[in-house]
């Protein structure tokens, strides 16, 4: 497995691969790499016949008062991870090779990104468009996976690349849970052992909203509600739940097309985000 460290050496290792024909997959992370992560590397490794992790945490889409300083990091264990499951480079740049002193363009996807993570996280999405545009650039990737888990983001990229006609397929993964039901997550490294409980609520809340539209329900206040009620009483702080239209992410009073039940809340300090597409 290569570790590629620089622009140069990314762009070297595409044009040798394209030049043999080979097909990439990119896999974008910012590491600290758990089962969901790896579960997307092994989709990336059946569509392909190279597949490239990319492992950086991206100033640009973290906020000023958002947690890049305290991201958890660590290369050792996500290189040994990527080895083990057959990853064939891993590209780990410093920032400021990412991003030039005086970078100034950007990618901005402009109705998808208006809201849920959107509308909390100003500026969030740009960063998360325009590095991976600059990412599917370098690698030269034919294919790339993205998780269900940030449904959004996976919604805004396929945009991203329908309206400006990059040549890369875009494959949604399933969202991995804990055994017990907890979306995986690099930031549930944050959790005290109470907050992790209480966290559990998001995923049954969600659970129950799920059960309810496999019973028919389909008016979005009862399957928002018991939501709601699941995160209210662990002590969550409910930053939305809401039920979008999976092709618009705008609201829906009634999931009578395919949507998303999409949620974000806070277990102390740390903001947790899971969904479901209901279809
Ligand atoms: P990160 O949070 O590291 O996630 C990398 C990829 O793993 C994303 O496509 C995400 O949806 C997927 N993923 C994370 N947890 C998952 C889970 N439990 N089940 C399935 N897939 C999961 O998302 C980012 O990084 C960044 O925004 C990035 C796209 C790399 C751009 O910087």
């Amino acid at each position: 497995m290569k570790i590629l460290r620089s622009i140069e050496e990314i762009e070297s290792l595409r044009s040798e691969w394209q030049s043999r024909n080979l097909r990439i997959a990119l896999v974008p992370t910012m590491g600290y790499l758990h089962a969901g992560h790896l579960s997307l590397v092994h989709i990336a490794k059946a569509q392909s016949d190279r597949v490239i992790v990319s492992i950086f945490v991206n100033p640009a889409q973290f906020g000023p008062n958002e947690d890049l300083d305290r991201y958890p990091r660590d290369f050792d264990r996500d290189e040994r991870l990527c080895a083990e499951a057959g990853v064939d480079a891993v590209f780990y740049p410093a920032a400021t090779d990412m991003y030039a002193a005086d970078h100034s363009t950007w990618v901005l996807e402009d109705s998808l990104s208006q809201t849920l993570c959107g509308a909390s996280r100003p500026g969030h999405f740009r960063g998360v468009t325009t590095v991976v545009l600059k990412l599917f650039n370098l690698s030269g990737c034919s294919v790339a996976v993205f998780g269900r888990k940030d449904a959004q983001q996976a919604l805004i990229i396929r945009r991203m690349v329908r309206d400006l006609n990059v040549p890369v397929q875009v494959v949604f993964a399933p969202l991995v849970r804990e055994p017990d039901g907890l979306a995986l997550s690099s930031r549930n490294k944050y959790l005290s052992p109470a907050e992790r409980q209480g966290a559990l609520s998001i995923s049954r809340g969600i659970f129950q909203a799920e059960e309810r539209y496999r019973a028919g329900v389909r008016e979005a206040a009862p399957l928002l509600a018991v939501v709601q009620e699941s995160i209210s009483a662990a002590g969550g702080k409910i930053d939305y739940v809401a039920l979008m239209d999976q092709d618009t992410l705008r609201p829906l009073a009634v999931a009578d097309r395919p949507a998303l039940l999409a949620v974000a809340a806070f277990f102390g300090q740390t903001r947790l985000i899971d969904n479901v597409f209901l279809e």
